[in-house]
């Protein structure tokens, strides 16, 4: 028997900054990706409580992109990875995680096969491995963040992870606070526009260097006014991680809800990944006597809100728990 499961993700705040190697500080939730079956011979068959049609691949598998069902294509992107070392099987996926929310669900999936098809390694290895499966299989050039998050979890701590050396600190999430998630909006934009962001980020480091090291007076340098917009919420935005980090393990949480509100105007004004309902959204959570700040969470352009709240708080959306990251489960 085989039986994985992985957790979903909410970012507290870092976002846009992992893809330069920058500082990012997500926990993993108790919303799981489960995949259970069997080994089999040289064929992976698996079926999905969350979608019609089920997935048939023949290993070994080479162009993941063009596998169908669509959703098939992150399970075939983590056996292409794998290449010879992928084992088949069949089985099942069931998920607790909303799809398509901005909470994770297609790296939980890709973390749980990977797993699942017989990865051995790391946690920073299977983030590795499933962050080259979602590129192969989506095309969006994703950062590490969402896939280390689900691979590395701690139960009741965010992880303050360093993009560049993939080093991790857990931040304890204090017992007086709750971390609440609300649903607002699917995500509209497929992944042209973040795509379009990895590229200014990478335009803008052409001009002043590596955006985690640059001060924000550098942005002056840059001319192109989009350009410099977007290196400057980079550069805010690691700054605001460690205050987030020190505000939290401090029990300064009125200072960590200022910093979400700030990150999310950054997201809003400079890296212009919100929309109008996310901006509506998060205004009417923060206005909530209670809750210290909230922000949009993840990749933008929909999704999710992520607020800090003083525990009991009534607010829209729930209470989120952190996890521990994703694992092979006793049969
Ligand atoms: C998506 C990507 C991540 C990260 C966030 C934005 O979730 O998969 O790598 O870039 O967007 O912070």
């Amino acid at each position: 028997m085989i039986r994985v499961r992985a957790p979903g993700r909410v970012n507290l705040i870092g976002d846009h900054t992992d893809y330069t190697g920058g500082l990012v500080l997500p926990m993993a939730i108790d919303r799981w990706t489960v995949i259970e079956g069997e080994r089999v011979d040289d064929v992976v068959e698996l079926t999905s409580e969350a979608e019609d049609a089920p997935l048939r691949l023949d290993l070994p598998v080479s162009d993941a992109a063009m596998v169908e069902p669509a959703w098939g294509r992150f399970v075939a992107g983590v056996a292409a990875e794998l290449g010879d070392d992928a084992q088949a099987m069949r089985g099942r996926v069931t998920t607790s995680i909303p799809i398509g929310a901005g909470l994770s669900s297609s790296a939980a999936l890709e973390v749980a096969a990977a797993l699942a098809l017989g990865f051995e390694g790391t946690p920073t290895a299977l983030a590795e491995l499933c962050r080259r499966a979602e590129h192969r299989a989506s095309g969006v050039p994703c950062g590490i963040m969402d896939q280390l998050c689900i691979a590395a979890g701690v139960a009741g701590h965010g992880l303050l992870i360093n993009c560049t050396t993939l080093s991790i600190d857990s931040v304890r999430i204090p017992d007086e606070v709750a971390v609440v998630v609300q649903f607002v909006d699917h995500r509209r934009l497929d992944g042209s526009e973040y795509s379009t962001r990895v590229e200014e980020c990478a335009a803008a480091e052409a001009i002043i260097g590596p955006l985690r090291m640059a001060t924000p007076d550098l942005v002056e340098k840059i001319k192109d006014p989009v350009l410099r917009r977007r290196a400057r919420h980079v550069i805010t935005e690691n700054q605001r991680v460690r205050d987030f980090a020190s505000a939290l393990s401090s029990g300064a949480y009125v200072t960590a809800g200022h910093l979400m509100l700030r990150s999310h105007a950054s997201l809003r004004d400079d890296f212009e990944t919100s929309t109008p309902t996310m901006d509506a959204a998060v205004a009417a959570m923060a206005a909530i006597p209670g809750v210290y700040g909230a922000r949009m969470t993840g990749g933008g352009f929909g999704g999710c809100v992520v607020a800090l709240a003083e525990l009991g708080t009534r607010t829209p959306g729930w209470q989120v728990r952190a996890v521990d990251g994703a694992r092979r489960m006793e049969t």
